[in-house]
């Protein structure tokens, strides 16, 4: 259906039915008590990519570590990745630090409410400067997640919306006089009714307009896109330790996982000779820790470590740095969670 086609009385019909859903069953989140754009840009960073469950235990901690837009501009990136430190993703920590740096530098501290001012943002897309203008701002902007597009899929029996399609769509049915609940309660429906498998169509506030439901395509809207296959790849990584501690390095800027802290990756080298390489004196037998497996979005990584005791320091120069780590010193010391599960071993296997 052509978006300005959709009757007044639809549109709505929609509207009131959906907003009284979520006036009734909104869930309780801890985003959902205020509107501070802060909070709200902190809130949309997180959530982009990560489930509810797993933000509520970050969203809360971050805030009373950086209060502000200001605080955290003028926080060192390192104490930024490690409130981040198992949200995955770790982009979008650098780009919320980045774009605080911004708010503070170019918008005098204050967040702005103009979605163009909002886009420039660096890390603030599409989707989430329609999430931020509607939800702090009242600005009726359209905000498409996955589960507002597979509202709209099933809403109007269409296979495969395009992306021009749904803000269309979405452009035409945002509340303007409660832009920032609509938004929410759309992302609400997909998330605890309109569900990927098993929708309770029973529960849904809006059947009555729902061209699937009518059309008996539910299940097939959106269609599926192939699976796609992510090759494998195995990563050795050296753990070496003197005298109770373990070198880490921080990873390089521009790449996977950049600024955070790893264990060295030995390539198709030993762990002798990743020692030998950084002017450490290798000693004694290596031997392995447990395999860790992680997905990450292009290819799946498994890390195979080998515990190798040295002797010395690190006398060659590692552009990114490195640092002796000793059980509990982690500080401020971000690592992303594969290689904290290798941390977990290593230790264990002390004991
Ligand atoms: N996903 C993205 N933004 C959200 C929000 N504000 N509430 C719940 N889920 C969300």
């Amino acid at each position: 259906m052509k978006p300005d086609s959709i009757p007044p009385d639809t549109v709505a019909g929609l509207r009131r039915a959906l907003l009284d859903h979520y006036d009734r069953s909104a869930r309780d989140l801890p985003w959902r008590r205020d509107t501070d754009p802060y909070r709200v840009l902190v809130s949309e960073f997180m959530l982009q990519q990560t489930r509810v469950e797993t933000v509520i235990r970050y969203y809360e901690p971050w805030l009373e570590r950086f209060p502000t837009v200001t605080v955290l501009a003028e926080a060192e990136e390192d104490q930024v990745l490690k409130a981040w430190e198992g949200l995955g993703y770790y982009r979008r920590a650098r780009n919320l630090h980045r774009a605080a740096q911004v708010v503070a530098e170019r918008h005098g501290g204050t967040i702005p409410s103009d979605p163009d001012e909002l886009r420039s943002l660096p890390g603030v897309g599409e989707y989430t400067t329609g999430a931020v203008a509607s939800i702090a701002f009242g600005v009726p902007a359209p905000a498409v997640d996955g589960n507002v597009r597979r509202v709209f899929a099933r809403l109007f029996d269409v296979a495969t919306p395009t992306t021009v399609w749904l803000r269309e769509i979405a452009g035409r049915l945002v509340s303007s006089d409660r832009a920032g609940d609509w938004t929410q309660a759309l992302m609400e429906l997909g998330a605890t009714v309109c569900t990927p498998k098993s929708p309770t169509c029973d529960a849904c506030p809006v059947t009555a307009w729902c061209a699937s439901l009518a059309a008996g395509t539910v299940d097939e809207r959106p269609a599926r896109a192939k699976k796609r296959e992510v090759p494998t790849r195995v990563i050795p990584l050296a753990v070496l330790c003197r005298s109770g501690e373990v070198l880490l390095q921080r990873r390089s800027a521009g790449g996977l996982l950049a600024g955070l802290w790893a264990f060295p990756e030995s390539g198709d080298v030993t762990p002798a000779d990743v020692a030998t390489r950084l002017g450490l004196q290798p000693e004694g037998e290596p031997h392995s820790l447990p395999v860790v497996e992680h997905r990450f979005t292009h290819f799946h990584a498994r890390y195979v470590p080998t515990v190798l005791e040295v002797r010395g320091d690190v006398s060659v120069a590692v552009p990114e740095g490195s640092r002796w780590v000793r059980p509990g010193g982690l500080g401020d010391t971000a690592l992303p969670v594969a290689q904290r599960k290798v941390f977990d071993s290593w230790l264990n296997s002390m004991e």
